[in-house]
């Protein structure tokens, strides 16, 4: 935290839904929290105006260590955290909005590591995640074997590019699996969809994007929410499922709730040392 000011300063990267909304939320609510606002930037920096004051717009991303931020989120896109999250983490904490990004295992070891070496903190935001500290706390144990993860959504609510994209077209009139594999090949097909399922191979590295299975389905019926399914399995026939409804606008990619989850998530971001976080 920056001693002169007291208050844990913030820099925000991207400035779409996820973006617009932390802002706002520090804006109203942020000091009472001990968080206030040190940077926004945006590719494209006019989305800023009449919104945003001109002097916490950030023009050039590379140019970020002058706001002297202690946390920095990235709501924006994969690529964020691929090319400058290793130099965010090395001046501040990093909460990666985007954990699809982690599929890369260069990047993920990058940040891992630069994490441990700055002693600053990787957060990953647990989104529609629910229950990941428990998962979390059952791979640090040895305990976990397999962990499944299954979004289902209404064709509409997805951004899929290549057969994946030919695949929901046909799930207009009737529930389909589109797939149903290791999180690490899913990531890159659908990078704005299932950030959820990054997030729990973050909370589960003794299984990692290989080993985390993930499932996908559209459902035309879903018009009003997306569904997340958990399944863990432990020794001796242990095991855990939960399903997780989230009201979501019909075509919506991310939830309601997730919104306010991201939020909640922030304020968890206190600085944790030189290592992974799920919050
Ligand atoms: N962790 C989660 O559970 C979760 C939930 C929802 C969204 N997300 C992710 O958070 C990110 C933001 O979500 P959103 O709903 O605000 O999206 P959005 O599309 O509303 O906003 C994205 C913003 O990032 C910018 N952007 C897009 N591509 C970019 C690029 N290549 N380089 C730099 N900037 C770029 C856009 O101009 C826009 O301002 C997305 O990557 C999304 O997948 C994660």
């Amino acid at each position: 935290m920056s001693e002169s000011r007291g208050q844990r300063r913030v820099g925000i990267v991207g400035y779409g839904h996820l973006g617009q909304y932390l802002v706002r939320r520090l804006r109203m609510d942020g000091l009472q929290h001990g968080l206030e606002l040190a940077f926004v930037w945006n590719r494209d920096a006019s989305k800023l105006e009449g919104s945003v004051p001109a002097e916490l717009w950030l023009g050039k991303l590379a140019d970020f260590s002058e706001r002297h931020a202690d946390i920095i989120v990235e709501v924006a896109h994969p690529c964020i955290a691929q090319d400058h999250g290793e130099a965010f983490l090395k001046a501040a904490d990093f909460m990666v909005g985007s954990p699809t990004a982690l599929a890369d295992v260069g990047t993920e070891l990058k940040l891992r590591e630069a994490a441990r070496q700055s002693g600053h903190t990787l957060y990953i935001p647990s989104g529609a995640l629910w229950g990941g500290q428990d998962i979390q706390r059952l791979d640090d144990g040895g305990m976990l074997q397999a962990l499944t993860v299954t979004m289902v959504k209404h064709p509409d609510s997805f951004r899929l590019g290549g057969h994946l994209g030919e695949l929901v077209q046909a799930a207009r009139k009737e529930r389909k699996v589109l797939y149903d594999g290791p999180v690490r090949k899913l990531c890159p097909l659908a990078p704005n969809n299932v950030n959820t399922m990054a997030a729990a191979c973050m909370a589960a590295p003794s299984l990692g994007f290989d080993g985390v299975k993930g499932r996908l389905v559209a459902d035309p019926d879903l018009s009003d929410y997306h569904v997340v399914e958990i399944e863990a399995t432990g020794p001796s026939g242990f095991s855990v499922s939960s399903k997780r409804k989230n009201p979501a606008a019909c075509g919506a990619v991310t939830g309601a709730a997730t919104f306010a989850a991201f939020w909640s998530s922030l304020l968890v971001c206190q600085g944790h040392g030189g290592r992974v976080y799920l919050c």
